[in-house]
């Protein structure tokens, strides 16, 4: 086998398993990252799961949601872009973003009156 033919291979399984490996789901982003402010809502982030926490960022609308979690926002406090974790992709935070505003919208202290 020749030293480029070699090289390209390994080339390859590099980005290969990069990718295998990089592919998480908002669970994982979240548990990995978001959920150190997040999970107690520390430092002004909206607590997961706390729908009235959350209520004035849901009026803003997923997209705009998933923007600022992408690149990062100063509100009442600071919203890291990524979290703080430049090696997440877009997808990756914005499938994060999906698993919080989803565990409101279905959570079991969801309440009628609110
Ligand atoms: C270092 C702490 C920290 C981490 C880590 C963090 N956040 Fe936040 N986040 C905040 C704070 C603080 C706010 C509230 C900012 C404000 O409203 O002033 C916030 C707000 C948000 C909002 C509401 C944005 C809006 O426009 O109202 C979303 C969505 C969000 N974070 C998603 C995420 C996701 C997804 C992750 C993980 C990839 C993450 N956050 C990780 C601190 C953090």
């Amino acid at each position: 086998m020749s030293y480029t033919r070699a090289l390209s291979i390994l080339v390859l399984a590099a980005f290969s398993g990069r990718a295998l490996a990089r592919v998480l789901t908002g669970r994982q982003v979240f548990d990995h990252t978001c959920h150190t402010c997040h999970a107690r809502g520390v430092a002004g982030a909206p607590q997961f799961g706390n729908r009235a926490a959350w209520r004035k960022h849901l009026a803003k609308g997923i997209k705009v949601l998933e923007e600022h979690a992408i690149h990062g926002y100063y509100g009442q406090s600071f919203m890291p872009p990524k979290g703080g974790d430049e090696s997440l992709t877009d997808s990756e935070v914005r499938a994060a973003v999906r698993y919080m505003v989803a565990a409101i919208q279905s959570g079991p202290s969801l309440d009628p009156h609110q």
